[in-house]
């Protein structure tokens, strides 16, 4: 034997990494991450506040030229690195340059913000699954409807339970690993989630008098659009597709080298635009068809729907399957916002998945309380105005995941450069994607960091025009 051709003895390989283990599996986990509660309860309640269609259009502009790229890039990063975020940083960029990583661990310390107020959202979807199966909180009466969340969300213990059960139940898929807990859930669960959808969409749409929501939808008023709205939409397009703060990257490192990324993430991002689209249509239509406005804000999910399905026939057993539906939304996309550290403290400190798993758990039941409570004992505690809850939404999506993501536009972009990613996104040449990955270069390199730049700094008001 040749002495350059000796295999890696044992002792110096690296541990065995767990992975996604098939294309089609990466592919519902990725799915699963980007559906979510950012599908059913965000985009609806932030399309009925900020005007509809129109709102809708400048979503979908900030999908397909920022999302989609970024999304690429960072499963890309991974895929190449086969590390957690913070390591894969620091493994491809440059020796003695901008310290790159601190993108990864922006994004753990995101991901740790993201889950304290979304772990409590899910936590109400979970108890309101059986409030929709005892009955008691259908009423036609948005006042008795309110009162019932209200007396939910007011309740701290009653908070606190919510999450934990969340929280718990997630950590037990994640401590099965990525194959066995995280692909193995979502591949069960996204496809039962579409049918749920299906079906309540269509009763939406036959219900005499819809025609009214879905031109809300589908019918664009420009007069109605605010620069806040349009960094909103932005943030939501980050949310969304669980990009800028290293849940693509973790999951790209799972992903099979033979993997298509483009493909996959386009798949990806369409699933989740389907799914924000038919959820505006299971949800408008009905609710102008009973005679609701669709500005309720944040509580439009937990007021204004269980007030909409009240007035429809069979309205309870509709309410029971789209609480169901959220809830295995919010699960999948759960399961990458924590894998996010997870991953991290299992390689950084070599600790077993379910250690690391209960770690990320314990400091999220601490951190989340604050979320938890924003609505009783810690409602008048306010930072720059905001609630824990509020501020934890508002800084995550509109100011920490667009400067993720725009450093991760600019590292991939000019950093890493167009001959590496021409290289790993058509798999050293096997692909035949040249052409689509052209596109991406010129979107990534200029096209992506402008946008959220300008979007980033007129919606804070720091541009001087
Ligand atoms: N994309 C998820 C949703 O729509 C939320 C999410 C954000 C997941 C960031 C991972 C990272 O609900």
């Amino acid at each position: 034997m040749k002495a350059d051709s000796k295999p890696v003895a044992p002792a110096q390989a690296a541990p065995a990494r767990g992975g996604f283990s098939s294309t089609l599996g990466a592919l519902f986990a990725t799915i699963g991450s980007a559906v979510g509660l950012g599908n059913i309860w965000k985009f609806p309640y932030l399309t009925g506040e900020n005007g509809g269609a129109a709102f809708i259009i400048v979503y979908l502009l900030s999908t397909l030229l920022v999302g989609l790229p970024i999304m690429i890039a960072e499963i890309m990063l991974g895929r190449a690195a086969h590390a957690n975020a913070i390591d894969t940083l620091r493994k491809l960029a440059p020796k003695k340059s901008f310290p790159w990583w601190i993108i990864g661990a922006m994004g753990a310390l995101a991901a740790f913000l993201i889950m304290a107020f979304y772990s409590e959202v899910a936590g109400w979807v979970f108890a309101y699954i059986v409030k929709a199966f005892s009955g008691s909180i259908l009423s036609t009466d948005p006042a008795v409807t309110s009162q019932g969340f209200t007396s939910l969300v007011s309740s701290p213990w009653l908070s606190l339970i919510c999450q934990w059960v969340v929280l718990i139940v997630v950590s037990f898929v994640l401590i099965r690993g990525v194959s066995k807990g995280i692909e193995a859930t979502t591949r069960r669960l996204i496809p039962i989630l579409f049918v749920l959808l299906i079906i309540v969409g269509i009763r939406s749409v036959t219900l005499p008098g819809a025609s009214q929501g879905l031109a809300f939808l589908f019918t664009p008023d420009f007069t109605k659009l605010t620069g806040d709205a349009v960094l909103i939409a932005l943030g939501l397009a980050f949310f969304k597709l669980s990009i800028g703060m290293g849940t693509m990257i973790t999951y790209g490192s799972y992903y099979r080298d033979d993997q298509n990324v483009p493909v996959s993430a386009i798949r990806a991002m369409g699933s989740d635009l389907l799914v924000s689209l038919l959820a505006g249509i299971a949800i408008f239509p009905a609710v102008f068809a009973f005679g609701y406005q669709p500005d309720a804000g944040a509580s439009l999910l937990f007021i204004t729907i269980p007030s909409v399905f009240a007035s429809m026939p069979l309205g309870n057993i509709f309410m029971v399957v789209f609480f169901i539906l959220a809830a295995i939304a919010a699960m999948g996309a759960m399961l990458s916002i924590m894998e996010v550290p997870i991953a991290y403290l299992s390689e950084q400190f070599s600790l077993s998945r379910t250690k690391a798993t209960l770690i990320t758990a314990g400091l999220l039941a601490l951190i989340g309380s604050t979320a938890a409570l924003s609505n009783s004992v810690l409602a008048d505690v306010k930072v720059l105005g905001f609630t824990f809850f509020d501020l934890f939404d508002y800084l995550t999506s509109n100011i920490m995941l667009p400067i993720g993501g725009l450093l991760i536009a600019i590292f991939v972009g000019w950093v890493w450069g167009p001959e590496k990613i021409k290289s790993a996104l058509t798999n050293q040449g096997a692909l035949k994607n040249q052409g689509l990955v052209n596109v991406i270069i010129i979107l990534l390199r200029y096209v992506t960091p402008l946008l959220v730049l300008v979007v980033l700094l007129d919606g804070l008001n720091l541009l001087p025009f």
